[in-house]
């Protein structure tokens, strides 16, 4: 028997540890991880010196195709995303028209075909007018499930009423994701700070207060329903402790942070102005701070980017004109490496949060780990390397990223999706070979 590929000479990861050993690759999957040395292959590939992670799995991006194009696409999105090391996204609904119907998916995934770079799953959006029809949308193929915002952001998908909060969690069976931040108290908020507040204002006009109304309230449906609810981008120390204690007494609550809650506090206001604003914003120190610290303690699952791009010309309107967001899934995994070279963070617990942990938590088939019968969705990294993320690395068509100048170390050398080498020496193939992600969700 001959490999297509060989991967020699490197350093495979998992939670577990890290171990010196070969990957042979046969019909896009992963065939044997075992001392291959005097295997045949049709291509070799050198790894020394290099670390295998499993391919990156970013649960929480938002590619604006249909309907938001200029801000990004589904063909310079996942560019973005396989240059650095995502093989896999989950795209949000709050597209135009936002994905609330079967017909809405569909055309997502005829879209993607033949034209995404990385492999692809597109979340429905939950809204009063599909309430119905939630337990069928869930289960369609090419989507991860139901993504429900109970406070507004980028687009006008909302359901911020208890009652309808409780319905949409009454039709689910999957993992829920939910943006969680209560809309009232947004509303109330927002009146208080007058027409034109400074953008530093707005992690105080969207308060912690607004976070902890509604995970609180997530929580407490979630112990009444059964549903599974997976609170993304936590941004609030107030937040932490909540969550615990749901985990702690067996609620059916997981939860999701960012690298720029991770990375970016209060004070990037003064340097990069509305380009840092998003939703849930980042907040000071003290919150940051609390935030790694339950990294530390295992009470995150997932890492995920919110990857959310809007153009230059649309963050220069005066604040609160300006739209929430950043983008995120180029700069994703290179930034936890740069924290795990810091030695915030072992390198093991990025590829737990980053790949292993997002595919059990959504049920993906073969993916998340460096093992035989896995598709060979593969990142090789120099952990050694420095380099300085810069805006024109940036393949996202917004580009630009709240890390431009950042000096870190970490780099990332080859991709392989599915056996298929489209990143060599750092450099993208142009090969559109994404799928639709399976899932073995019964
Ligand atoms: O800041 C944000 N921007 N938060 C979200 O939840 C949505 C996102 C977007 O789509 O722009």
């Amino acid at each position: 028997m001959q490999f297509d590929t060989i991967i020699k000479g490197g350093t495979v990861v998992s939670s577990l540890g890290q171990q010196r050993v070969d990957v042979g690759i046969l019909n896009e999957q992963i065939y044997a991880v075992d001392d291959l040395s005097d295997a045949p292959a049709e291509t070799v590939v050198d790894a020394t010196g290099l670390h295998i992670l499993p391919g990156a799995i970013d649960t929480q991006v938002h590619f604006r195709e249909p309907g938001l194009e200029q801000k990004e696409d589904l063909e310079s999105g996942t560019r973005s995303a396989i240059c650095g090391g995502v093989t896999t996204i989950f795209e949000m609904p709050n597209t135009n028209p936002s994905t609330v119907t079967a017909g809405a998916l569909q055309d997502k995934l005829n879209r993607a075909n033949g034209r995404a770079s990385c492999d692809y799953s597109f979340f429905v959006g939950a809204a009063t007018t599909n309430l119905d029809n939630l337990f069928e949308l869930e289960m369609l193929p090419g989507t991860p499930g139901i993504k429900m915002f109970a406070g507004s952001s980028t687009g006008d998908l909302l359901v911020d009423v208890e009652e309808h909060q409780r319905k949409v969690m009454q039709h689910g069976k999957r993992p829920m994701a939910v943006h969680s931040e209560d809309e009232a108290r947004l509303r109330e908020r927002k009146g208080l700070f007058g027409d034109h507040p400074h953008v530093r204002k707005h992690w105080e006009i969207r308060d912690a207060e607004a976070a902890v109304i509604s995970t609180k309230r997530m929580i407490r449906l979630s112990a009444e329903t059964g549903q599974a609810v997976h609170i993304l981008h936590i941004s609030t120390m107030e937040e932490l402790p909540l969550l615990a204690e749901a985990k702690a007494n067996g609620i059916n609550i997981t939860c999701e942070v960012t690298p720029h809650h991770l990375t970016l506090n209060s004070d990037a206001y003064e340097s990069l102005g509305t380009l840092v604003q998003m939703n849930p914003p980042v907040r000071s120190e003290e919150h940051r701070l609390a935030i790694w610290q339950a990294v530390k303690d295992g009470l995150f699952d997932v890492f995920g980017s919110d990857h959310a791009p809007h153009t230059l010309f649309e963050k220069a309107n005066p604040y609160p004109k300006s739209p929430s967001g950043m983008p995120g899934v180029q700069t994703l995994l290179p930034i936890m490496l740069d924290w795990a070279n810091k030695g915030q963070i072992k390198v093991e617990t990025v590829v737990k949060m980053l790949m292993e942990r997002p595919a059990e938590l959504y049920g993906i088939k073969n993916k998340g780990s460096v093992s035989a019968g896995f598709d060979a969705d593969l990142v090789l990294v120099d952990m050694s390397k420095q380099w300085t993320i810069l805006n024109s690395w940036v393949q996202s068509k917004c580009g630009w990223t709240p890390y431009h100048g950042k000096q870190v170390q970490g780099s990332i050398e080859h991709v392989f999706l599915r056996g298929n080498h489209v990143v060599k020496d750092g450099i993208y193939q142009e090969k559109r070979i994404g799928k639709a992600v399976e899932f073995d969700w019964k």
